[in-house]
């Protein structure tokens, strides 16, 4: 295929929506403007929409996530009458969401303690979010992808660094003052890879990888590099396509170029599963395929499309620095929700939504011609918690949609909407996402041996030697020392008034003993380890919890596709029991003492909000319909996560709900149905 094919006109129908497409991803405007800065001017520079032709709209905003938060957010403050309906009943926030102790409900033992359900860390190089926590003032540090030494740094006493953003215009946009002694600690790699029954730290696997690729029988010439060169090598020829390497850093191309790089990638790979073109066009083995999957997170998304981890891998990448929100993630809808208490309506599902379609009237079934007294849109809701009330009817000028498509499958939509939209809302991948979480009294993760030494010996008089003779023996069958609550076995044995069950202690003394009693001490400080056993990714805090009596939760299990599907079958209680074994295989079965007996799971694909993780699209997917996914039809508007290129990030989030809101400010009214009409009927 040539670069601009003439061939016929389906391959040009093609190459135009490549070449769309491709700005789209990289926010390039009809004018060539960047439209990332236009955003960023709206929302972080003035906070305002500017001046528009059609001011006062009554204007329906359907889900209080991010995005529907900061879409209505700006359109109340340009002055237009603004209702946002959101279906949960107790909160807003969608997908950003953090357990934590409420009035009505304390997920863990220590009350201080929360932990991240959905999303966790904000990557550098997405500013909106970015400057948004800053000008909302919640403060932010850094989220610890990899294990960091503690002792280096500028610790938490020395300001963040500002927000920063360069165009490709050359113009560099930034929030914030310099903090010239702003410094990030080293990082370390202590934390573990564990694959095939081999185990090592991260760091020992970059410079000897081949233990572990040993496990994978990987051949001569693959085991002596890690994986990630594997990957990184066979993406080379992909990046290519819109940036050349200079003094060995990659370069982007010219606009132009760079813009028709990325259409021709495109245009060739969109059509290919990420397995399939590290097979079939990198020419890796399938030994090398399942390493990298195992050890770089990609075994169970090998189906899903070239661009989901193609992209990922510059998101998810040990050379990034994240960012978190003290306190928890909650932080950030909580605090836009505050400027919009009034207009809000929680426990409101919509179960319909008509619409009138003023450029669909001459359609000959007259399929476009509703009109609810005038009105442009009509969404019809049930109460989430009041399965008795009469369902209700709200009426606006133009609405803007910013929930899931996977939820929008089940609403009943009149009229039909065009056919493109039709495919996407029926055909758009979601994938899966699970997270069990554990709390723990101590932070093990961070002992060295000899603090294991004393916290055990401080539990009972022979605890640490026990569990180093343990490794020789049943455990059970060796003396074991006085504990503070004999009857209650190891499980919790450290904690007063442990939360472990009964239920957890028949389970957990069902099965086999897992892996040693003792491994050698972790000692890492935030990051995380990747494991073949089935919590595949568990993640350790990268801070402690102000306020907490010095323990800490960990993300056991984060798994993604097939890998969240196996732990969506178990009851919760199964959950936390292999999550915790899992965990032990790891770290030694003496972690075990710490367990609180209190966790948290969380399943998007089994969340009645959500319907699934986040929008990932499998091969073809982009190219046949992404285009279709944010067009308005009438009046009614789409933004969310899933409309932008960015999926599963709230930036893409952000970047959607400004786009919309900027266009419903400027769109008239579809109809003008005179003064006395009401605004919410029935
Ligand atoms: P949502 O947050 O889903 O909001 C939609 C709202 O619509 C919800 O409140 C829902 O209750 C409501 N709703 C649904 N159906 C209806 C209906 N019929 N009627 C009325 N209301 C309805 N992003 C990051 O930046 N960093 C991360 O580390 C990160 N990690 C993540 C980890 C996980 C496990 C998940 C699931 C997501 C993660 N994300 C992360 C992505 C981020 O959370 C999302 O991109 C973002 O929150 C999506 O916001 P949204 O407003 O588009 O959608
Ligand atoms: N933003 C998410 C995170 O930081 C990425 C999720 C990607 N999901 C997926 N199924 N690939 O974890």
């Amino acid at each position: 295929m040539t670069d601009n094919p003439r061939d016929n006109s389906a391959t040009r129908a093609r190459w135009q929506t490549c070449l769309r497409l491709a700005r789209e991803l990289l926010l390039v405007g009809p004018g060539g403007e960047d439209l990332k800065l236009a955003y960023l001017h709206t929302l972080i520079d003035t906070g305002r929409l500017g001046p528009t032709r059609h001011p006062r709209k009554k204007i329906l905003v359907i889900g209080a996530g991010v995005t529907g938060l900061v879409a209505a957010g700006l359109l109340k403050d340009a002055g237009h009458d603004v209702t946002v309906l959101e279906a949960n009943a107790n909160r807003v926030g969608g997908r950003v969401k953090t357990f934590r102790t409420t009035e009505h409900h304390q997920p863990f033992a220590d009350p201080a303690q929360y932990a991240e359900a959905g999303a966790m860390r904000l990557p550098d190089f997405h500013p909106l979010v970015l400057a948004l926590v800053d000008k909302l003032g919640l403060g932010r540090r850094q989220f610890y992808n990899v294990d960091i030494d503690p002792g280096t740094g500028s610790g938490p006493d020395v300001p963040v660094p500002p927000v920063t953003y360069s165009s490709f215009t050359g113009r560099t946009w930034s929030y914030g003052d310099d903090s010239p002694e702003f410094c990030e600690p080293d990082k370390r790699g202590n934390s573990w890879i564990r694959a095939n029954r081999v185990q090592v730290r991260r760091a020992d696997y970059a410079t000897a990888p081949e233990r572990i690729n040993e496990g994978f029988h990987l051949p001569d010439d693959e085991v002596r590099a890690p994986v990630v060169q594997m990957v990184d090598a066979a993406l080379e020829s992909v990046r290519d396509y819109y940036s050349d390497v200079v003094d060995g850093k990659r370069v982007n191309k010219p606009v132009q170029q760079w813009i028709e790089g990325w259409a021709r990638v495109i245009r060739d790979f969109d059509g290919y599963s990420m397995g399939a073109f590290l097979r079939d066009r990198a020419g890796l083995s399938d030994e090398a395929v399942e390493a990298l999957g195992t050890l770089e997170n990609m075994s169970s998304r090998l189906y899903l499309s070239f661009f989901h981890s193609f992209l990922s891998r510059s998101d998810i990448n040990p050379a990034v620095r994240y960012w978190e929100i003290p306190g928890g993630s909650w932080r950030l809808p909580h605090t836009l929700h505050q400027g919009l208490l009034d207009e809000v309506r929680l426990g409101q599902r919509m179960i319909r939504l008509e619409y009138h379609d003023p450029s669909r009237d001459t359609d000959p079934e007259g399929t476009g011609a509703v009109g609810h007294d005038g009105w442009g849109v009509a969404v019809q809701t049930v109460a989430e918690d009041d399965p008795q009330a009469p369902p209700r009817l709200w009426t606006a000028d133009l609405a803007i949609v910013t929930i899931p498509f996977s939820s929008l499958r089940f609403v009943e939509i009149v009229p039909s909407m065009s056919y493109k939209k039709r495919r996407a809302i029926i055909e758009t991948h979601y994938d899966q996402a699970t997270k069990v979480l554990l709390e723990f009294s101590h932070r093990w993760w961070e002992f060295t041996e000899d603090d294991w030494r004393d916290e055990l010996e401080s539990i009972a008089p022979g605890l640490y030697a026990y569990y180093r003779r343990g490794d020789d023996a049943d455990t059970d069958s060796v003396s074991a020392p006085t504990l503070p609550e004999p009857e209650a076995g190891l499980l919790g044995a450290a904690v007063k008034d442990s939360g472990v069950t009964a239920e957890m202690r028949r389970l957990n003394g069902s099965l086999p003993l897992r892996g040693p009693a003792v491994r050698p001490a972790t000692h890492c400080f935030g990051g995380g380890s990747a494991a073949d056993n089935p919590n595949r990714f568990m993640y350790y805090p990268s801070h402690p919890v102000e306020g907490s009596t010095g323990g800490g939760v960990v993300l056991a299990a984060y798994c993604w596709s097939d890998d969240a599907a196996r732990w969506d079958s178990m009851p919760k209680t199964e959950r936390y029991v292999y999550a915790l074994r899992n965990l032990q295989a790891l770290h030694g079965r003496r972690v075990e003492v710490f367990f609180t007996g209190r966790g948290t799971t969380q399943s998007w694909a089994r969340d009645p909000y959500a319907f699934g993780e986040a929008a990932i699209y499998t091969a073809h997917q982009m190219t046949s319909f992404h285009l279709d996914a944010s067009r308005p039809e009438g009046p009614v508007h789409f933004a969310g996560e899933h409309t932008s290129l960015k999926h599963a990030w709230i930036e893409g989030a952000l970047e959607s709900a400004v786009r919309a809101a900027l266009a419903v400010h400027q769109a008239p009214p579809v109809t003008d149905p005179g003064p006395d009409r009401e605004g919410e009927s029935s």
